[in-house]
C-alpha cells in the first residue's frame, strides 16, 4: 500500500539483516505510524526493538520492502530532509564523566538542524530552553556539565533535547531505563501531552510497558525479530 498522507512511518514487508550475520534482525515488518499516535514497542532483550527503531529512520535499510518516513522512502537522499522533522534518543546516551558541555548547550545541539551551535541563542531559543527544562524538571542542572550529571538527570537532559526542537515525530529507545518511578512517570505524561498537543507522533521501546501503557495507542510486541502482536495500523 502507498504511505497515506497522514503517515509518518510506513513499513512494508521490511526485512534487515547487519552485516556480517547471517540471520535477520528484522523478518518482514508491517508497521504503520499516524500523527497524534503514541505507539510503544516491546519484548525481549534481543527482539528487534533497536532495530526496528532505526530502520524507521533510515538509519538501517532493509533488503527486502520497503520503509518510508513521512512518506519518504528512506533509501531515497530526502531522507534527511525527513530526519530533521524527528527527534531520536538512541538506548546508550549516557556521556563520559569527562564531557564538559552544559547541559544548556546539550540542549542548544537539539537546535543543531536549524543553526550553528557558534550562533548566540535567541530570546525564543532561551524559552525554549526554559520550557523543556521545566517540564523535565532539570531547570537547576542548565549550568552543570553534563558528564557530571547521574545517569537518571542525563536522561532527562537528553529527552529534554528531543523535546525542544519541537519534532513531529519522536522516537525514544528505552527512555526510562535510568529513571526512577516518578522520572518514569513524569516522562510518559510530557511525551503524551506533547502527542496530543502538537498533533506529534512518539515511537517509545521499553520491554517494560508500565510507565507508559496507559498513554500508548497501540501496542507492538516484538520477538525474534518479528511482531507477534500488536495492532501494525496506529
Ligand atoms: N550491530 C549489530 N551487528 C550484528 N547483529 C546485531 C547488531 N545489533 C543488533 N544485532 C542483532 O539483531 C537482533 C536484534 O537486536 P536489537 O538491538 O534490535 O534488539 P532489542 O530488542 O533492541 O534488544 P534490547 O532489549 O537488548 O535492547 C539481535 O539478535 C542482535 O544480536
Ligand atoms: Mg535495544
Amino acid at each position: 500500500m502507498p504511505p497515506l498522507e497522514n503517515d509518518i512511518v510506513n513499513l512494508e514487508g521490511v526485512w534487515v539483516a547487519y552485516s556480517g550475520s547471517d540471520r535477520p534482525a528484522m523478518r518482514n515488518i508491517n508497521l504503520r505510524v499516524s500523527a497524534g499516535k503514541l505507539t510503544l514497542i516491546t519484548g525481549p532483550n534481543g527482539a528487534g526493538k533497536t532495530t526496528l527503531l532505526e530502520t524507521c529512520l533510515g538509519l538501517l535499510k532493509p533488503y527486502r520492502g520497503r520503509a518510508y518516513l513521512f512518506g519518504v522512502d528512506t533509501r531515497s537522499w530526502r531522507i534527511r530532509e525527513a530526519r530533521k522533522m524527528c527527534s531520536f534518543v538512541p538506548q546508550d546516551f549516557i556521556k563520559p564523566p569527562f564531557e564538559a558541555y552544559t547541559v544548556r548547550r546539550i540542549i542548544q545541539l537539539g537546535f543543531a538542524p536549524y543553526k550553528s551551535i557558534f550562533e548566540s541563542l535567541t530570546e525564543k531559543e532561551n524559552e525554549r530552553i526554559q520550557w523543556v527544562s521545566e517540564l523535565l524538571g532539570i531547570e537547576d542542572l542548565l549550568d552543570r556539565p553534563i558528564g557530571t550529571l547521574s545517569g537518571g538527570q542525563q536522561q532527562r537532559v537528553v529527552i529534554a533535547r528531543a523535546l525542544s526542537r519541537k519534532p513531529r515525530a519522536l522516537f525514544l529507545d528505552e527512555p526510562f531505563s535510568s529513571l526512577d518511578r516518578e522520572g518514569r512517570k513524569l516522562v510518559s505524561k510530557v511525551v503524551s501531552e506533547y502527542v496530543r498537543k502538537k498533533d506529534a507522533a512518539a515511537i517509545i521501546v521499553s520491554h517494560d510497558v508500565n510507565p507508559i501503557i496507559k498513554y500508548a495507542d497501540t501496542i507492538v510486541r516484538m520477538d525474534n525479530g518479528k511482531i507477534i502482536s500488536g495492532d501494525c495500523y496506529a
